[in-house]
C-alpha cells in the first residue's frame, strides 16, 4: 500500500497534522487541502504538498483529484467547537456539510473508495450510559455534533450505493502533542481546556476559569476522556485496511474521564506551577461527562493507545507550548 497518495483535507490542523506525519512515517503520498484559516502552513509535514483551497470550491477539489489519483481521503477540515456551534449553528451545518458532500461526491466520481471521517463524541449528546460504545443512541448535543452526523449519514449512502467505504472514527477530546517537540496545539482563539490550563501555569493568562462546577458529577466539574493526539493519528493509519473489506465505526478514547479540577492538578504536577482557578458559568451545550468505549476498535484494529495516562498527554502539551509560546507564530496571539 506504500507509495499511495492519500488526500487529508485540514492537515494543517491539529489533529490532521499529526496525521499526516503518522502516514508520511508509513510511506505514503500526502496531499494536504487545507484553506490556512485555521490550520498552519509549517504544521504541514515538509514531505507532504500542500494544495491552499476552500473545500467549498468544487472545481478546484476536482483539479486536486484529478492530479493526483488518490488511494484514500482523510477529512479532518471543519469547524469543531462545540460552544461557537450554539452561536452560529447554521453556520456550522452549512459549511461542515457541503463541504464534506463536496468530497464525498468527488470521491464517488473519481472512484475513491477509502473515506476516514473525522467525527465527534459530540454526537452522543448527553448520555445516561458511560462509557459510551458504537451501540450508545445518537443524539447530538449541538449543531456541531449534528453536522457530524448529517456527514455520517451521507457516508452511509455513499456506501451503500456507490461502494465507497468509510470509517467514522468518534473522537473524543483530543489533546497533547507530538513527543518529538514538532507538532502542537495552536488554536486562535484557543479555547480547549489542556492548553489554556498550561497558559496559566506559564503566566500568559491570570487565570482558569472553570465552565460550570455543579454539575451532577463527583467534584462538580464537567468529565471528559482525553486522547493523544498522536494515539488518534495511529488510529487513521490503522484503518485504512479494514476499508479494503468494509465500512467502520469506533468510537476513540481512552476510556478513563478526569474531571475538569483533575485536570488543573494534572497540569499543576506536572508544570511545578501553581495554577490560579475561578469559577465561572456553564458553557452552553457542554454534557457533564463523555468516556469512551473503545473496545470494538482495539478488538478490530488492534488499536491501543501508547499516551494513555493524562500527565504524559499533559507533559507532551507542556513541552509543546514552553518550545512554541507563539505556537507556529504566523498569527497574534489572541488572548
Ligand atoms: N473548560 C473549562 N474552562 C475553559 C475551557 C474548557 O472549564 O476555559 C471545560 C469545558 O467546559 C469542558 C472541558 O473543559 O467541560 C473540555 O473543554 P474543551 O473546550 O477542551 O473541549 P470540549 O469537550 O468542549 O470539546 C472537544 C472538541 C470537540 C469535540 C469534543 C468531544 O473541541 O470538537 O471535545 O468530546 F466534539
Amino acid at each position: 500500500m506504500s507509495g499511495e497518495a492519500i488526500l487529508v483535507t485540514g492537515g494543517a490542523g491539529f489533529v490532521g497534522s499529526h496525521a499526516v506525519r503518522e502516514l508520511v512515517d508509513r510511506g505514503f503520498r500526502v496531499v494536504v487541502a487545507d484553506d490556512l484559516s485555521l490550520g498552519h502552513r509549517a504544521a504541514v509535514h515538509p514531505q507532504a504538498t500542500l494544495a491552499v483551497l476552500d473545500l467549498g470550491d468544487r472545481a478546484a477539489l476536482a483539479r486536486l483529484f484529478e492530479a493526483h489519483g488518490f488511494f484514500a481521503v482523510m477529512h479532518f477540515a471543519s469547524k469543531s467547537l462545540v460552544g461557537e456551534s450554539m452561536a452560529y449553528p447554521f453556520r456550522y451545518l452549512r459549511d461542515n456539510v457541503v463541504n464534506a458532500l463536496n468530497l464525498v461526491e468527488l470521491c464517488v466520481e473519481k472512484g475513491v473508495k477509502r473515506f476516514v471521517l473525522s467525527s465527534t463524541a459530540n454526537l452522543f449528546g448527553e448520555p445516561d450510559v458511560m462509557p459510551i460504545d458504537e451501540a450508545a443512541r445518537i443524539e447530538p448535543g449541538s449543531p456541531y455534533g449534528e453536522s457530524k452526523h448529517l456527514i455520517e449519514r451521507i457516508l452511509l449512502w455513499a456506501d451503500r450505493i456507490h461502494d465507497v467505504r468509510s470509517a467514522c472514527l468518534r473522537y473524543f477530546n483530543a489533546a497533547g502533542a507530538h513527543p518529538d517537540g514538532s507538532l502542537g496545539e495552536d488554536h486562535q482563539p484557543e479555547t480547549h481546556l489542556i492548553p489554556l490550563v498550561l497558559d496559566a501555569a506559564a503566566g500568559r493568562r491570570s487565570h482558569i476559569e472553570i465552565f460550570g462546577s455543579d454539575y451532577p458529577t463527583p467534584d462538580g466539574t464537567c468529565i471528559r476522556d482525553y486522547i493523544h493526539v498522536c494515539d488518534l493519528a495511529v488510529a487513521h493509519a490503522l484503518v485504512l485496511d479494514l476499508l479494503g473489506e468494509r465500512s467502520c465505526r469506533f468510537n476513540l478514547g481512552n476510556g478513563t474521564g478526569y474531571s475538569v479540577r483533575e485536570v488543573i492538578d494534572a497540569a499543576t504536577r506536572v508544570t511545578g506551577k501553581a495554577i490560579p482557578v475561578r469559577e465561572g458559568a456553564r458553557r452552553p451545550g457542554d454534557p457533564p461527562a463523555l468516556v469512551a468505549g473503545s473496545a470494538l476498535i482495539r478488538k478490530e484494529l488492534g488499536w491501543s493507545p501508547r499516551f494513555a495516562d493524562l500527565e504524559t498527554i499533559v507533559r507532551h502539551a507542556w513541552a509543546w507550548r514552553q518550545s512554541h509560546p507563539q505556537g507556529y507564530g504566523d498569527r497574534a496571539t489572541v488572548a
